[in-house]
């Protein structure tokens, strides 16, 4: 079953440690920490010592999403506070071969982010080496944003690649996806669901993260 991943950038920072567990119990498989530093994307969020004191107290893994200049520089940090998953974009990393190893070295799993500009061609070798790809169904640096439609041409052009080249590496996607569209994101090979503002900006988030996993769960994946 794909796995659903709260994106707690979306959250209420005053009461998070409450909101997690909330997505917990609601059946949460992963948590989706999104890392922003103003600069390659315009919005700044959290860095590796919220992530640590989050990581001490759950059991779920954490996907660390970096949207960051010089990620090399921050994936030991990151992975050091427990990150279980770490991902970087295709866009600001020269040597994405090296860097997915790096990420590998320091015990977490490696993913290849791509923008909704990004020709998917950019990681046709990446996908090869990455145990997950993340596709961005919105321009990074903001919850709520609209999901873009195009997003699922993509991801079904996406899937036949995964499936060709390396059918072991997990397909990740990220932005606007809510009730309305999970489904069908599932349906078109999506294993795993970033979902942001489609679970926090409902006031009941454990009702809310179990309804869409019940969804997940009803979804197959053509
Ligand atoms: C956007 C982030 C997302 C965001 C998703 O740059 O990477 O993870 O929080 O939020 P929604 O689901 O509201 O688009
Ligand atoms: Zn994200």
């Amino acid at each position: 079953m794909a796995l659903l991943a709260p994106s707690i950038m979306a959250g209420d920072w005053w009461n998070i440690g409450k909101q997690i567990e909330e997505c917990i119990r609601g059946g949460a498989d992963l948590i989706h920490f999104d890392v922003m530093d103003g600069h390659f994307v315009p919005n700044i969020t959290v860095g590796p010592e919220v992530l640590s004191d989050i990581s001490k107290r759950v059991k779920v893994p954490i996907d660390a999403h970096l949207m960051i200049e010089n990620p090399d520089r921050y994936i030991p940090e990151f992975a050091k506070a427990g990150a279980n998953w770490i991902s970087v974009h295709i866009e600001n990393v020269p040597h994405i071969h090296r860097t997915l190893n790096f990420i590998r070295e320091q015990g977490a799993k490696a993913g290849v982010v791509i923008n909704p500009g990004t020709s998917l061609t950019m990681i046709e070798e990446a996908i090869r080496h990455a145990d997950f790809v993340l596709l961005m169904s919105v321009n990074p640096g903001f919850s709520g944003q609209s999901f873009i439609e195009r997003s699922f041409d993509r991801l079904s052009q996406l899937r036949q690649m995964r499936d060709q080249l390396n059918p072991d590496c997990l397909i990740e996607i990220d932005g606007g996806i809510k009730e309305e569209n999970i489904a069908e994101a599932v349906r078109l090979g999506a294993d795993v669901l970033v979902v942001g503002s489609g679970i926090f900006a409902h006031p009941k988030v454990e009702d809310q993260t179990r309804k869409l996993k019940e969804i997940i769960a009803s979804a197959k994946a053509i």
